[in-house]
């Protein structure tokens, strides 16, 4: 798949058939992926991987103390800053796109608990990803994992597979943390689906718009 193709291709998929996805093609996927530059060659990433009992376990687990506890988001690192433009809008557009594709209207708060707890199921995805990354490498290492998320996610799609990166998942870190074991040296700093998507769910037709050129590149000396 020529590298453009993919990139137009991957888009974030909120809805997966049950299909499972062999391991051995899980591993090649993330080997693959490994191929990632990063600062100093350090190739900080850490994968965990969950599928089947493994999974499910995780997923109760989270939903279970989702349902008695608030999230423990910004207690290890600040996921989201103060929300000001011009990514409030964005943010906002997204928002309205998916919970009209999802027949969600605004303001139904119990629908919307429900569709972000889909986050923590991987959106049926037979198998999740919880990326995590030493701590004492400090932002670079932030950096690092996601080229590393991105290259995995093209490499995905050029093997008939769909994602959706979740930061959802660092808003419970303290649960996945602990069934995972992963050492307290580590960030949670994201989770991913992975699977193959669900063709005829409505909201696997959103398409997020990108801004055009002008609004984020400039470019000097070239005249
Ligand atoms: C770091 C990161 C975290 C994300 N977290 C979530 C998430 O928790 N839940 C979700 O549904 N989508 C999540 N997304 C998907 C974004 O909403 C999506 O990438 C963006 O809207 C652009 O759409 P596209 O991926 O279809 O091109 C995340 C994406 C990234 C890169």
């Amino acid at each position: 798949m020529h590298i453009d193709d993919a990139l137009r291709a991957r888009k974030s998929i909120r809805a997966f058939r049950h299909d499972p996805v062999p391991l051995d093609l899980v591993k090649e996927i993330l080997e693959t992926a490994s191929l990632s530059p990063s600062g100093t060659n350090v190739q900080p990433w850490k994968v965990h991987v969950v599928a089947g009992e493994a999974r499910q376990k995780l997923i109760e687990e989270v939903l279970a103390h989702r349902e008695t506890s608030p999230a423990d988001a910004g207690a290890e690192f600040t996921r989201v800053s103060k929300r000001k433009e011009p990514f409030l809008s964005r943010m906002r557009k997204l928002g309205k796109d998916m919970y009209s594709l999802l027949g969600i209207p605004k303001g139904d708060q119990a629908a919307n608990w429900r569709q972000w707890g889909r986050n923590y199921e991987f959106f049926d995805a037979p198998v999740g990803l919880i990326f995590s990354v030493d701590k004492d490498l400090g932002p670079m290492g932030f950096v690092d994992i996601g080229i590393y998320m991105q290259t995995l996610m093209l490499v995905a799609k050029s093997r008939g597979l769909d994602t959706c990166a979740q930061g959802a998942w660092n808003n419970y870190w303290s649960v996945t943390r602990r069934i995972l074991d992963i050492p307290e040296e580590e960030y949670i700093v994201c989770g991913m689906s992975l699977g193959y998507a669900d063709e005829t769910a409505p909201v696997n037709t959103l398409v997020s718009e990108r801004e055009p050129l002008w609004s984020f590149a400039s470019f000097r000396g070239f005249d």
